[in-house]
């Protein structure tokens, strides 16, 4: 039985690969939008409405990179996408002369099947930074302080005085671009990577309106763990009040994420199995899924990882099976 889900965004189905490699979005069915996600999409929109570059910043799976899709396509423009880079100079991001190609592999929007291959050919032919500035489109700066802080620098002329500045000789003979008017800049980071990768990019950040994300509220975590599975509500409730659970263990309180609901419901519903301690799918499942969240909780050397997700299933089963709803459909303590 497929449970309800929360209303899907307007636009839909998938990224499509649009002339050259801008993308038009359209959201996959699997997209969630609770009151949590419309909220943080409508305070994104007023901002980007004005003018102003929006930055999504939270840990690891707190939705950032789905959301600025998401909030991308509301605006009805086409995306560009640049990925943060170590290797990344500024000559990149706003194109060279002489050009090279290099294939990345992205996980994008929504779409957990969907992996798109994409080319990033960084010459001034394709050049995204140029092309989406010259454009109007949005971009959008994925993960974009794993860049060299001077990588990005274009950034600054461009949020300030509207202007990319271009290398001399470069094809638009002028040594500057004004930006299109309808150009804008949605970025994304985690915090958690600022510390020995790159320090904080203050006069960038200072430009942008950041928007902190952490871990979606109980509720959106279950619908998104239903609607990337097919799993029941009653399953897709038990994995994630275990996952929650699980991240007040330990010194890291971001893990396990919601990529662990997601992928220990999709395990669950492809084995036709049951979030019950007495499912031997579900236990192997959470052991395998959530013990390397957990691999930093130690006593005396030893790692506590295992049996503290055993404990935790225990305690969450145990207290839905004596909600009224679950009377009667009770089950053994878990073993080993
Ligand atoms: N609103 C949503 N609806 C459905 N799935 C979502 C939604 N938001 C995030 N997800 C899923 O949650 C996981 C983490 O989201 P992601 O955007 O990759 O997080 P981050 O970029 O913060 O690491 C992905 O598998 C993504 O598909
Ligand atoms: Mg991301």
């Amino acid at each position: 039985m497929i449970a309800k889900k929360g209303k899907r965004a307007a636009t839909s189905k998938t990224i499509a690969l649009c002339h050259e490699d801008n993308i038009v979005p359209e959201a996959s069915p699997t997209f969630v939008e609770t009151p949590y996600v419309q909220d943080l999409t409508q305070r994104a929109l007023a901002y980007l409405e004005v003018g102003y570059p929006v930055h999504f910043a939270g840990p690891a799976g707190t939705g950032k990179t789905t959301l600025a899709f998401h909030v991308a396509a509301q605006l009805g423009r086409p995306i560009s996408l640049v990925h943060g880079d170590d290797e990344f100079g500024s000559s990149d991001l706003v194109g060279r002369h002489s050009g090279y190609h290099k294939q990345k592999l992205i996980d994008n929007y929504i779409h957990s099947v969907l992996r798109t291959e994409e080319s990033m050919n960084l010459t001034w032919m394709d050049n995204r930074l140029t092309t989406a500035c010259r454009d109007g489109y949005v971009l959008i700066y994925d993960e974009f302080t794993r860049s060299r802080p001077e990588a990005n620098n274009a950034f600054l002329s461009i949020l300030e005085e509207k202007i990319l500045n271009l290398p001399k000789n470069a094809r638009f003979g002028k040594g500057y671009l004004e930006v299109h008017p309808r150009f804008r800049t949605i970025f994304t980071s985690n915090p958690e990577e600022y510390a020995g990768v790159h320090k904080t990019q203050d006069a960038l950040m200072d430009r942008l309106i950041t928007i902190r994300l952490d871990h979606f509220d109980r509720e959106t975590e279950i619908q998104i763990a239903m609607s990337k599975s097919g799993l029941a509500r009653e399953d897709a409730e038990t994995i994630v009040d275990v996952v929650r659970e699980l991240r007040g263990v330990g010194v890291n309180n971001h893990r396990p994420t919601i990529r662990s609901c997601i992928a220990i419901a999709k395990i669950l519903s492809s084995r036709r199995a049951r979030a019950r301690r007495e499912d031997p799918v579900f236990l192997w499942a959470c052991r395998d899924i959530l013990q390397t969240d957990t691999a930093k909780v130690t006593r005396a050397g030893e790692s506590l990882m295992g049996q503290k997700v055993m404990e935790v299933i225990g305690t969450v089963c145990e207290s839905r099976e004596q909600e009224p709803r679950f009377a009667g459909q009770g089950s053994g303590l878990a073993r080993g």
